[in-house]
């Protein structure tokens, strides 16, 4: 029987479309699933969307739509996004799906039978970002994960017995495997050892969630709906004898990759969860760092995002895919930029492997008649065999890094490899030989074509699992038919067929010149939108300001009385959402204790309309309403304006009630 080995990404939350953050992960996963195929191993690669919670209620409020619509539209995208990329996932699970939703339930109602759920009271903090009870948060505290104000949460909510495992979690961390890198592994172990507190699973102020078995009023809490699809989706809780089957053979899960910032959840509620279950561990957990952009974690609420399908458009999935694994040491976090993704791109790929693969076969089709010719050792030297060595040191080398998830170390070694053969053709110059025609040249010009075409075979099925359709097509061009049928097992140094007939030959990787570049940052701009169509608002709708029409600050000094002209009022933000064709506006409705009103504000560079939903801000409640867009805007929003004009929201460290005066 063949070895099983099943591969998890954590399930994207649908309230932003997909980038390449997220296709990091994915592409991470995609390339471990495929080398694994190739091992020989029954692989099971999960990936799906995350689609329950308070997060997504409101992002879905924001944009208009029902959750159920918005979670359709952005799973999609997640969806026809991996196609396109020719992610090999064997299923894609959503969490609003009926299988799933039974099988959470099934996973609850067992961890309650097994006596470690009870009911309670929850007063404290919550990040609705991070979907994060933020324990020994004071009102006003920021989230410890992404620093937005936590929220306030009184409430009846089911909690799990977590404190109930700290030694056999402790226990569990003594296996260095269980959670890599090491520094990840460390920090988990101080954190538990810090002790822990039990922890609220339900929740019952909203309802877009999977309800309580036994008790509708509760739905369940998101990561613990979330976190149960690395088992429902293969058939865990299922009473359906060919899932039950597909359970056993796959869990535990062989590898589970997340990022950094869902460590927490994934190392120490998640093994809780499943030992409060009676199930297994999953055997390895590996966090991988952030990519930022711009010097910051790319993310939607930053807006410094970068989309997969640009690169795509310009340059293809798997120059991303190579870039990603070759230039970001796995495990920590790592720039993108357009610049150093194009002369990665130039230097490895145009230049690199596809350079070797066009010269090597073009030669072989002139010299030879598209045969792969006869080694003879008559004519062999000691740099045919050094390359030989190279070739056998680099199989081991790549495999031992690559399975450690050292990927930009095993690309590393793979690409020696090809430096290796490309020196050796400078230096043997078949092209001069095949100028010659005495039989000795013809002979020598053989051995060192065959040379570099093994060479070239084997650098071609290591990088497989990271390039698949640059590899793909050369292989077809060496004359081997179909690269998912390789066996890596039998990628021995003289494996190449004799005689081989090659197929046509092709570049793969057309050289990619400075507009390239161009190209791609213009299509970004395009999407973020151009500053210029910005409308000409009066500034007050445009650049949130201290002060009704503030000029620069001036010496004059205005007595208490003017001040108290200007009433300034705490708002509650109820309604946020983006106003078509104006890249910087935002329509807002703003509780303020007496009433709700509808103000513009031009913050839409700096503040995703979700984020605002439930945020309190400060508005100059009596200034006079005035039309932009043809809509009323009534009352405007505080804010600092710093260099360059971003806005940052003037807020609260405690909790006040909407409607507060600011005097
Ligand atoms: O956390 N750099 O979903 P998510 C690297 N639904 N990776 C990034 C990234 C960036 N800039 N931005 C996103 C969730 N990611 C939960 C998971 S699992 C039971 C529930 C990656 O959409 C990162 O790996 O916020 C993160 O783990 C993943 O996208 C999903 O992020
Ligand atoms: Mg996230």
């Amino acid at each position: 029987m063949s070895r099983k080995f099943y591969i998890t990404t954590p399930i994207y939350y649908v309230n932003a479309r997909p980038h390449i953050g997220h296709a990091y992960t994915t592409i991470a996963c995609d390339t471990i699933a495929r080398r694994q195929r190739l091992l020989g191993a029954e692989t099971f690669f999960l990936t799906g969307t995350d689609e329950h919670g308070q997060k997504i209620e409101r992002a879905a409020q924001a944009a208009g739509k029902t959750p159920q619509q918005y979670a359709d539209e952005i799973s999609a995208e997640f969806r026809q996004l991996w196609k396109r990329m020719g992610i090999s996932n064997d299923d894609f699970i959503r969490t609003t799906e009926e299988r799933h939703k039974k099988r959470v339930q099934e996973l609850f109602r067992q961890i309650r039978d097994n006596g470690y759920i009870y009911k309670g009271t929850y007063t404290g903090q919550y990040c609705v970002s991070d979907e994060l009870y933020v324990d020994g948060a004071q009102p006003g505290d920021p989230c410890p994960t992404c620093g937005r104000i936590t929220e306030t949460v009184h409430e009846e909510n089911y909690f799990f017995k977590l404190s109930a495992f700290q030694d056999k979690l402790l226990a569990l961390y003594a296996n260095p495997e269980f959670i890599r890198p090491e520094a990840r592994r460390n920090e988990v172990i101080s954190f538990v050892r810090s002790g822990l507190r039990d922890q609220s699973i339900s929740r019952s102020t909203f309802t877009w969630g999977i309800p309580v078995p036994d008790d509708p009023k509760h739905v369940i809490y998101v990561w613990f709906d979330a976190l149960a699809n690395y088992l429902t989706a293969i058939g865990y809780g299922s009473s359906h004898p060919g899932a039950q089957e597909a359970f056993k053979k796959f869990w535990p899960a062989d590898v589970q990759m997340i990022g950094k910032e869902i460590v927490r959840f994934h190392c120490v509620y998640w093994p809780a969860f499943l030992m409060a279950a009676g199930l297994p561990e999953p055997k390895t957990i590996v966090a991988h760092g952030w990519l930022l952009f711009e010097e910051s974690k790319m993310s939607k609420s930053r807006g410094n995002i970068v989309r997969t399908e640009t690169i795509l458009d310009v340059l293809g999935s798997d120059a991303l895919r190579y870039f990603l694994l070759r230039e970001v040491v796995f495990g920590q976090d790592g720039s993108f930029s357009f610049d150093a993704l194009v002369q990665r791109y130039n230097s490895d790929l145009a230049n690199g492997l596809g350079n070797l693969a066009s010269r090597t076969l073009t030669m072989i089709s002139r010299y030879f008649n598209g045969e792969v010719p006869y080694p003879s050792h008559a004519s062999k030297t000691a740099a045919d065999d050094a390359i030989a060595e190279v070739a056998r040191r680099t199989i081991r080398e790549f495999g031992a890094l690559f399975d450690q998830f050292q990927f930009s170390r095993a690309l590393e070694a793979a690409w020696a490899l090809v430096a290796a053969v490309d020196k050796y053709i400078v230096e043997n110059e078949p092209w001069a030989l095949g100028e010659k025609r005495d039989e000795e040249s013809r002979s020598r010009l053989a051995t060192v074509l065959y040379t570099a075409a093994e060479a070239l075979r084997i650098a071609t099925a290591l990088a497989y699992p990271v390039i698949p359709d640059a590899t793909a097509k050369i292989w077809v061009q060496m004359g081997l038919g179909d690269i998912k049928k390789l066996a890596l097992s039998d990628l021995g140094w003289g494996q190449l067929r004799l005689a081989t007939k090659l197929g046509d030959i092709q570049p793969v990787f057309p050289r990619a010149d400075k507009s390239a570049i161009e190209r791609m940052q213009k299509m970004e701009e395009e999407q973020r939108g151009p500053v210029a169509e910005t409308p000409a608002a009066p500034a007050q709708a445009n650049a949130p300001q201290l002060a009704p029409g503030a000029p620069a600050a001036t010496n004059e000094k205005i007595s208490i009385e003017d001040f108290a002209k200007i009433e300034l009022r705490v708002g509650l933000v109820k309604v946020a959402e983006r106003v078509p064709k104006a890249d910087k506006l935002l329509r807002l409705e703003i509780d303020i204790g007496t009433e709700v009103r509808q103000v513009l504000a031009g913050i839409a560079e700096a503040y995703a309309p979700e984020t605002l939903i439930g945020r309190k801000v400060v508005i100059v409640a009596n200034l006079a309403p005035r039309k932009l867009r043809g809509m009323e805007s009534n009352g405007m929003i505080v804010a600092a304006s710093l260099e360059g004009g971003k806005p940052v929201l003037a807020g609260f460290l405690e909790d006040v009630p909407a409607g507060a005066r600011l005097k």
